[in-house]
């Protein structure tokens, strides 16, 4: 990563970020750093249930994926530069593991519904990988599934005329086959690395 790390942390053009009555957020929510400090403490649960659309328009939960590892990432579709290169990463990563990576599923939460319809997010999945699943769903849903993983994200006003930005956090998380939460990879993380520790929870005997 070229970039200072914190510069890295959100995706985004701000990380001087704009006040909560700016992006219309509830005042009491976390702020960017209270979020990004649990995650990397692992200060209280990071992860959870959810209940999300997927970019077919079916319904998805966190149950039907027991039994795969998840690569679990948070983003949005308009994003220019740090989601796709984490979601081309999360890509090579599965196609890397080979057949291993059949037990693997990719998947991106949109943080942005409002653009990111189901044909949006349909189209842009599927530049990236085959089997990256893109979810979708109200605003309320996919609030308390960012919070569950301690994920930031806000609206940037942008210039009349011109397409707002999201801030946010840009961490792919790795679910284990329980659906319980086994780590973060930072973004910019190559899929070199992600394969290397996905096979050392794959092949748990075999690191010892
Ligand atoms: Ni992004």
């Amino acid at each position: 990563m070229s970039r200072p790390l914190i510069v890295g942390l959100v995706c985004g053009l701000l990380l001087a970020a704009p006040t909560n009555a700016d992006i219309g957020q509830a005042p009491d929510e976390p702020s960017a750093a209270t979020l990004m400090d649990d995650l990397m403490w692992g200060r209280g649960p990071i992860g959870g249930p959810f209940a999300l659309t997927d970019h077919t328009g079916k319904p998805r939960t966190d149950a039907d994926f027991r039994g795969k590892y998840l690569l679990l990432y948070f983003g949005y579709s308009y994003c220019p530069d740090v989601c796709p290169t984490d979601l081309m990463a999360i890509s090579s990563a599965i196609d890397l593991l080979g057949a291993a990576g059949d037990a693997v599923q990719p998947l991106l939460v949109t943080l942005d519904p409002e653009r990111d319809t189901r044909e949006h997010l349909a189209d842009y999945v599927a530049a990236f990988h085959p089997r990256l699943i893109g979810l979708t769903g109200s605003a309320q849903q996919i609030r308390k599934v960012a919070l569950a993983f301690k994920v930031y994200y806000a609206k940037v006003a942008a210039p009349a005329g011109e397409d707002y930005a999201i801030d946010h956090t840009g961490f792919t998380y790795l679910v284990g086959p329980d659906g319980k939460y086994l780590g973060f990879f930072p973004p910019g993380t190559s899929a070199e690395r992600m394969v290397e520790i996905i096979r050392r929870h794959q092949l748990p005997a075999a690191s010892e």
